[in-house]
């Protein structure tokens, strides 16, 4: 049976790069630039592409093309084929367990933007209140809240919609469903959020008052120096570093299997070092140019620096779903730009949610055989339970936090830990490079191989116990205290127990097979 792959070269980057540009990009980044020093922030995000991002972002495209060629396409079984390890399925397992997650907590947030979307095209936004109507969107008055006019109502149709038709896109397939639609969902989204900034920068000073103009609001975003915070001061801040890598990992959708899965279906002479560069720097372009040129600025004309508090930066959600829609009431023609917003970010979460799915189908698919359709009943039935899950308990969006924390702080660390180290020290650098550089015509120099076996795995770990050393103790403390928080560590251990149940029937399906094709090749050399 031919294997599938990307049906054009073009097919893969724009896959990836849809992975990549989601809601990370626009709403998650602007926040954090900010409150990490603005200019100070670029240059560790600028570090942390170089030495992790691009250099495990790498590590993923080569394994998994490599493994793809070899009949697997699972992250389970992708680490057994680079490894010859079969204990390594199960670490492989994990990371679809890390996907399946975030899927459940992502496509919640893809209900919102839907839902923004749809009320601003229909002239049911209000022209104040912002806070009560992301109250309301996101169930924010207490667990349950969202169900309390009964299961049919506007939020719920939303999800219920997000969540069809990803499922849709999932069901027609790598080609037919994934690459199709962000082949033009991509180009789409990039002409939304083009028009948006052109907007944002051509406003002037919209309210008049002194000082709160373009220039400044730009400022806010570059500017080496803060007015509360000096260069040195904010680079010197180890928060700094950790929150730049830590947008990285998230925007780059590193750690999360979904690269490896993707490449799996690369073809053996598709050029996957210019590729990974060209969907990592079109993610770079969206966040470090577009957000940053639109976001804030637009903010900070329109509601002045006072808006800009450490609690308010420090929530991606609160930017998008409560500042920005008061910065469109003020706008001229702001009903039509605030549609073109949440639809940009609509389009943007979906290209990435179907990326998150793709890995717990593949495994299925692989692991017990199943068709399909059955396999997408399966991971489908499990990630509506999970976003039903984070839907319901909304107070504090504790279960939305939860999953988020545990799994894009810790989980994706240890996960691109492990990628980076088997690429590094089990298969080899320069076994990795030149698989890498197979059908490249951007050549990736044997000295890179240093920085990705020995300044990667430092450079993660030197984050993650810095990360670990400020912030593991208080979340600990969290876990005993509150039963939320167990419930959602409850559902991510079960996801975690089904996908190594998946990996172990896996592994006899593959041995059996390993052993069913020695058998026909020594039947081959006795026969001839
Ligand atoms: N990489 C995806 C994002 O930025 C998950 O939203």
């Amino acid at each position: 049976m031919s294997r599938e792959t990307w049906a054009t070269r073009f097919g893969v980057i724009l896959a990836v790069a849809g992975s990549a540009i989601g809601l990370g990009n626009f709403l998650r980044f602007p926040g954090q630039a900010v409150l990490h020093g603005g200019g100070a922030f670029m240059i560790a995000y600028l570090t942390a592409f170089l030495f992790l991002g691009l250099p495990i972002a790498w590590a993923e495209w080569t394994l998994g093309r490599y493994s793809g060629i070899r009949g697997y396409n699972s992250a389970a079984g992708i680490f057994r084929c680079v490894t010859k390890n079969r204990s390594m399925a199960y670490a492989g397992s994990l990371v679809v367990t890390l996907t399946t997650v975030i899927s459940a907590f992502y496509i919640f947030v893809e209900s919102w933007c839907l839902a923004y979307a749809l009320r601003y095209l229909f002239g049911w936004m209000p022209d104040s209140n912002f806070d009560s109507v992301f109250k309301e969107s996101a169930g924010l008055q207490g667990n349950g809240a969202l169900f309390q006019s009964g299961f049919w109502n506007f939020n719920i149709f939303c999800l219920l919609f997000c969540l069809a038709f990803n499922y849709l896109l999932i069901y027609r397939g790598i080609v037919k469903g994934i690459e199709w639609f962000c082949s033009f969902a991509l180009p789409c989204l990039l002409i939304c959020a083009l028009v948006m900034m052109f907007r944002v920068l051509t406003l002037g000073n919209p309210t008049g008052i002194e000082g709160q103009d373009l220039l400044n609001g730009l400022g806010f975003v570059w500017n080496p120096s803060q007015p509360d915070k000096t260069f040195l001061e904010s680079l010197s801040d180890p928060e700094t570093w950790l929150a730049a890598a830590g947008q990285v990992f998230f925007s780059l959708s590193l750690g999360f299997g979904v690269i490896l899965t993707y490449a799996s279906f690369a073809r053996h002479d598709d050029d996957i070092a210019l590729s990974s560069l060209t969907a990592a720097a079109a993610n770079g372009f969206c966040e470090a140019v577009i957000a940053a040129m639109m976001i804030i600025p637009a903010a900070y004309m329109f509601l002045g620096p006072a808006f800009f508090t450490q609690e308010n930066l420090g929530s991606a959600f609160t930017i998008g779903f409560q500042a920005l829609p008061d910065v469109f009431a003020q706008m001229p023609m702001g009903q039509f730009f605030g549609f073109l917003f949440f639809f940009l970010l609509f389009l943007a979460a979906v290209t990435s949610s179907i990326s998150t799915i793709q890995p717990a189908v593949t495994l299925l698919e692989e692991g017990l055989g199943l068709g399909r359709k059955a396999s997408l009943t399966v991971a489908g039935t499990m990630i509506t339970f999970g976003c039903f899950f984070t839907a319901y308990f909304t107070d504090n969006l504790l279960a939305l936090a939860t999953m988020d924390f545990w799994v894009c702080n810790i989980f994706v660390f240890l996960m691109a830990g492990v990628v980076i180290i088997i690429f590094g020290w089990v298969f080899g650098t320069k076994k990795g490079l030149a698989e890498l550089n197979a059908g490249s015509q951007l050549r990736i120099p044997a000295w890179f191989g240093f920085v990705m076996k020995y300044i990667s795995p430092l450079y993660l770990l030197i984050v993650f116990a810095a990360w670990a050393w400020l912030y593991l103790s208080e979340r600990l403390v969290q876990i005993a205290g509150n039963s939320v928080v167990q419930m959602s560590l409850g559902f991510i251990l079960f996801t975690a127990l089904f996908n190594l149940f998946v990996t172990s029937q896996a592994l006899i399906r593959w041995e059996r097979k390993e052993k069913q094709q020695n058998n026909d090749q020594d039947g081959i050399f006795f026969s001839g």
